[in-house]
């Protein structure tokens, strides 16, 4: 009888191809925000579609939604088997500023076991293990349960057409788990899972005072300055102990219990070492919470871009007409993002003084949500981290969005496994993305052993 070589040996032997592989995906600039990239976000989608039948699945589809398309697949074993429903997005954040990468963004380099690249760990690296995990499975006749994958390309833009698909494909869709990798891990000795994601609320301002540019001499102490009215505003949303200072915006937030707060302190943090990485001489957030609870059970608001004036080069001397700004808050449990937004819009309103006009317009957001952490799902996870790792993980509660995980518990009423293998230094969003070589594979070792110990554990269970 022929030996049939374990998961590890066949991911061993594959491993130049599947990392390859991957740098092809990386090479299309599937920006999801610029029109400019339209084109590569279809072959970004086209790419994985195929990708996804080279590995032997039913079929797959480029599904269309008014926006840009989500790629669908299915490989159904047994339909009284469980099944696993994979949620990634293939788009990427725009790579600017370009002149700070080391190597250029869509031209991947690995460099010290790591691949450099935007999209390499958010999500391209991570929606790709997937795929490569159902190769393996495959390979080796080990498939233990019903795959579909649904990998959008607008999840960095807000999923605007995703909630519409859900809808309309409920049936499609039905399963019973939905896997996620597209968050962090506390560090490569410390794998964890995350049980928690902020939700968000994206405004945008714009202040105008006089009816055109003025000459600051002229008109300077005269007539009030928009880009000064706006930090006066923006200053006073936070007060010095960093709560918000929103009428309304605590009410609804859910009091943790100290055995909650507790476990998020468990896990491994040092403040020290967070401000070295960041360059920083002193850190800032709520009074009375420790760092992993400022990023992860507390809302926060944040200016994410100002502008107005004269920004060129040299000194013109101008009282601009406008001023503008984008602020986000980051939400918690059972804060509602519609109704942020609308706290929002009426204490700018408010504050705002009758000597400019303030436009307040609301851009995208999203739930947020926390998963139940004694589910069968999160048990599968914990010992897949167990045994590809040696060791348990920890449960977090991570800062950033996934808003589909609230709309799958509300629409599908599914709770997500959120099994990332990211790392903080992979440095998503900003130049210099990169995805570890040692995280891709044991993503791929580690979500293989999901589906056994999913698919054993629904059987008993
Ligand atoms: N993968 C991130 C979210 C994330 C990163 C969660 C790290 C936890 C840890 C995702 O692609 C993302 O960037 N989401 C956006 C939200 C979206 C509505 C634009 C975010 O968090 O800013
Ligand atoms: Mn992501
Ligand atoms: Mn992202």
């Amino acid at each position: 009888m022929m030996n049939q070589p374990s998961t590890n040996q066949y991911i061993e032997q594959n491993k130049d191809r599947f990392i390859n592989e991957l740098l092809d995906l990386l090479r299309i600039p599937s920006v999801s925000t610029d029109k400019k990239f339209k084109g590569d976000v279809l072959k970004a989608a086209d790419y994985i579609r195929q990708k996804l039948e080279e590995v032997g699945v039913d079929y797959a589809e480029i599904c269309e939604t008014g926006g840009h398309p989500i790629v669908y697949a299915e490989k159904i074993v047994d339909p009284k088997l469980p099944t696993v429903l994979v949620y990634g997005h293939y788009d990427v954040q725009p790579a600017d500023p370009y002149e700070l990468w080391k190597s250029p963004p869509f031209e991947p380099e690995i460099r010290d076991g790591k691949i450099y690249a935007r999209g390499a760990c958010d999500d391209k690296g991570q929606v790709y293990m997937h795929i490569k995990a159902l190769e393996t499975m495959q390979a080796q006749k080990t498939l233990p349960c019903n795959i579909k994958f649904m990998i959008e390309g607008e999840e960095e833009i807000g999923s605007d057409h995703l909630e519409g698909f859900v809808k309309e494909n409920k049936e499609k869709l039905v399963a019973d788990v939905v896997l996620i990798s597209d968050t962090d891990i506390i560090d490569n000795e410390n794998p964890s899972i995350t049980v928690g994601l902020r939700g968000m609320s994206y405004m945008e301002l714009e202040v105008t005072g006089p009816n055109r540019d003025l000459h600051s001499g002229m008109y300077g102490g005269a007539v009030d300055n928009p880009i000064n009215v706006l930090c006066k505003i923006i200053a006073s949303l936070k007060d010095e102990k960093g709560r918000i200072t929103i009428p309304g915006f605590y009410d609804k937030l859910v009091d943790l219990s100290g055995a909650e707060r507790k476990e998020i302190n468990q896990a491994p943090h040092d403040d020290e070492q967070y401000k070295k990485t960041l360059g920083l001489e002193a850190l800032f957030g709520e009074e009375g919470y420790t760092t992993p609870e400022r990023i992860g059970i507390r809302p926060t608001l944040d200016v994410n871009g100002i502008w107005g004036g004269y920004t060129g080069e040299g000194a013109k001397t101008v009282l601009p007409s406008k001023a503008y700004a984008k602020i986000s808050m980051r939400l918690v449990p059972n804060q509602n993002h519609k109704e942020i937004d609308a706290l929002f819009t009426k204490h700018i309103q408010n504050i705002a003084p009758d000597t400019v006009k303030v436009k307040v317009t609301s851009h995208h957001g999203g739930q947020p949500a926390v998963v139940p952490t004694d589910s069968v799902a999160i048990q599968a996870a914990s010992q897949a981290f167990e045994e590809a790792w040696g060791k348990k993980p920890y449960l977090t509660r991570e800062g950033g969005s996934i808003p589909i995980v609230s709309l799958f518990q509300q629409q599908l009423g599914l709770n997500a496994v959120l099994m990332g293998f990211g790392l903080d230094e992979d440095a998503i969003h900003s130049p210099n993305e990169s995805y570890g070589i040692f995280n891709y594979l044991k993503g791929i070792e580690t979500i293989t052993l999901f589906h056994k110990h999913f698919a054993a554990l629904y059987q008993k269970g």
